[in-house]
């Protein structure tokens, strides 16, 4: 089978189309053909290194989406290692079933995504009526979701994204103000009459996180969850009091899915809302899976928008 190897940490270079043996599934697991593969920022991160995901040399990738062989059975999962794959030897309770009415493609490109708006928007803080909340890079694969997900709980949005096109993108989501990045804070001040927002969102990390702890009411949550631009720099925990008793959180899509029993429920919930209509997935581009290489240029560049797609 086909699959997408790195044999070294580094740029998007070391991405290879190999031909690997078909994976022979140990107990608990199956083989699955795979139809779709997510592509995620966080494969950048297992690429370049650092103690994030795999070591190399080893398959890339976490998320996809197929048939168990030999059957109808549709699945899709969002966090198995060597996903960037034609096949792949999935353990049995990591996978999920897929709906009637939603195709493999809306799987993969749904689940890792939209299951972390998901757990953001109602967990890591449960977005109320009339909250102002700032989401980051808000036309992103997890962006889009999130801010379509905040405004479903009545909350009203303000977004960062860094062109005219995404911004449309994000208005289209229903983003109540849509702003560049410089001076983010200080305008967030002046859209909500002084007072600033619940909480923000941060997948962005490096160059947004510090500004954002200005940007919250008093008690707000400073929610980092990603870091595309780099990790920030360290904080004073004693800066948190004067700023306004503010909280910081570093959630995981692994800790709000650890059990089975957490995954599936999850899992079932995004479905429901993409089955009801809630939830766009977009889909903003497809690449064949030899292409692997391309979709790592084109994510790191900021030249893409909502999820990203290999086909196998
Ligand atoms: N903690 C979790 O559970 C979890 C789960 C999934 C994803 N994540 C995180 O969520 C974030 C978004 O992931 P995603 O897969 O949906 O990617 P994405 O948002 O589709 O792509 C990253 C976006 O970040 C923005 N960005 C700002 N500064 C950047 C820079 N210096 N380099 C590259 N991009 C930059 C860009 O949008 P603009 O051009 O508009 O700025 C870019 O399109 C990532 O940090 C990822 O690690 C976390």
């Amino acid at each position: 089978m086909r699959a997408i190897v790195f044999e070294r940490n580094g740029g998007p270079e070391v991405l290879e189309l190999q031909n690997r043996p078909t994976p022979i599934p140990g107990d608990g697991e199956v083989l699955v053909d795979v139809e779709a593969v997510g592509v995620n920022y966080r494969d950048v991160y297992e690429r370049n290194g650092g103690g994030y995901g795999s070591a190399p040399p080893a398959i890339i990738g976490v998320e996809g989406a197929g048939k168990i062989a030999g059957t109808d059975e549709r699945v899709a999962w969002a966090h198995i290692d060597g996903s960037y794959a034609e096949q792949i030897a999935a353990p049995r309770d990591k996978l999920v079933a897929i709906p009637d009415g939603v195709s493999c493609k809306v799987a993969a490109a749904a689940l890792l995504q939209g299951m972390t708006a998901h757990y953001l928007a109602a967990d890591s803080y449960p977005v109320g009526q009339d909250d102002w909340v700032i989401v980051h890079a808000a036309a992103g694969g997890v962006g889009l979701l999130l801010t379509q997900l905040a405004k479903a709980r009545g909350g009203r949005v303000i977004a960062t994204t860094s062109t005219e096109e995404k911004a449309n993108l994000a208005r289209g989501a229903g983003a109540d103000h849509v702003i560049g990045y410089a001076g983010f804070a200080e305008r967030t001040k002046e859209i909500t009459g002084g007072q600033g927002v619940k909480a923000v969102y941060d997948g962005v990390g490096k160059t947004t996180f510090l500004e954002g702890l200005n940007a919250l009411a008093p008690t707000g949550r400073m929610i980092l969850y990603g870091a595309a631009s780099g990790q920030p720099d360290p904080l004073p925990l004693s800066t948190l009091g004067p700023a306004g008793s503010l909280y910081v959180q570093r959630p995981t899509l692994q800790t709000y899915t650890r059990t089975p029993e957490l995954l599936q429920e999850r899992a079932r919930a995004l479905f429901d809302l993409i089955g009801s209509g809630a939830l766009d997935i977009r889909i903003g581009a497809q690449y064949p899976l030899e292409a692997a290489r391309r979709a790592h240029e084109d994510l790191e560049a900021r030249n893409t928008t909502g999820k990203l797609l290999l086909i196998s």
